[in-house]
């Protein structure tokens, strides 16, 4: 199929009461794992990559790898360019066939993130290209992405939205970036959502929503991996966060720790093995049971 843009899946899951999976990719074998699992699992999916990715890979070939992989896919399949620090990537991605967009001004005040999501937004238009905003902020570390935890105010989410346009919103609502979310009991403020929910219509949008598997730290580890006090988003959270109205649940941590394991996995097993493609494939193997794993809890499998 070709690339879809994310408006269309969006609305069909608020409508339906599921979410859709966004996971990000940088390279061949999470953009394969992405699409044969979505694909067998027959679930419209959201392809991302960050300015690192793009960075990473450039951003023809990354947009080509992920253009050929939807083209194999039967399902629909959008490209979405995550966390933007600027218009001018969103301008360079749109021209290169993105179909969906996020800006992050989340870091700047109420009035700039207005006025840099609007601009966003005028420029996106043009092109029938959705924008994701984000209000509050999130914390944790990967890449750019770096911040404190600044919830998200309901009564300022309605104001931004009628201000900007946005076509879906990411709130702040205790989850963050990275393998290290939470020191004490995981909880997700869903009193907060649900205020949200009731102030505004378009689709909400969870990130950092990696549940970083505990069984997949402790196999890691065993192997040689240093990850320590690691913890996630627990399942039942992101389920009641879908009820509450999340249509889009945002995963990158899970896969690059799944990726992880599958390689050391490989190379333990196998020490005189050079052939980069064996271990590689091995840690593709290692995504893909990630990622069935977590559209199967978005509720998004048979729904395209
Ligand atoms: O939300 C952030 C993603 O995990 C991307 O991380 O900037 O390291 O590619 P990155
Ligand atoms: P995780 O680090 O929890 O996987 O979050 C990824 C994300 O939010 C990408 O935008
Ligand atoms: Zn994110």
């Amino acid at each position: 199929m070709v690339l879809v843009s994310t408006k269309n899946i969006l609305r069909k899951a608020q409508k339906g009461r599921y979410a859709v999976a966004h996971f990000n990719t940088n390279n061949l074998e999470f953009t394969e794992a992405i699409v044969t699992a979505a694909d067998k699992l027959k679930a419209p999916v959201i392809i991302a990559t960050s300015a690192g990715a793009i960075k990473y890979a450039g951003i023809q070939q990354i947009a080509s790898m992920i253009k050929i992989g939807a083209a194999k896919a039967k399902v629909p399949v959008a490209l979405h360019l995550d966390h933007s620090p600027g218009l001018g990537l969103i301008k360079n991605c749109v021209k290169e066939g993105w179909t969906s967009v996020m800006i992050d001004a989340s870091h700047n005040s109420f009035n700039t993130n207005v006025r840099r999501t609007r601009q966003a937004v005028q420029f996106c238009r043009r092109y029938g290209v959705p924008v994701e905003a984000e209000l509050g902020q999130l914390g944790g570390e990967e890449g750019w992405v770096k911040g404190k935890n600044i919830f998200t105010n309901p009564v300022q989410a309605k104001a931004f939205v009628k201000k900007t346009k946005c076509d879906s919103l990411a709130v702040a609502i205790g989850t963050s970036h990275g393998a290290y979310k939470f020191k004490g009991n995981p909880k997700l403020d869903l009193q907060r959502l649900k205020e949200i929910r009731e102030m505004i219509s378009i689709p909400l949008v969870l990130h950092g929503a990696s549940s970083v598997p505990k069984d997949l730290i402790r196999k890691a580890n065993k192997l040689g991996a240093r990850i320590k006090g690691a913890a996630g988003v627990p399942d039942t959270q992101i389920k009641k966060a879908i009820k509450l109205g999340i249509c889009k649940v945002n995963t990158d941590t899970d896969l690059r720790l799944a990726f992880n394991y599958g390689v050391r996995k490989f190379l333990k097993k196998n020490p005189s093995v050079i052939d980069p493609r064996k271990a590689l494939n091995s840690g593709k193997i290692e995504i893909q049971k990630i990622v069935e794993k977590k559209i199967r809890l978005l509720g998004s499998a048979g729904k395209a």
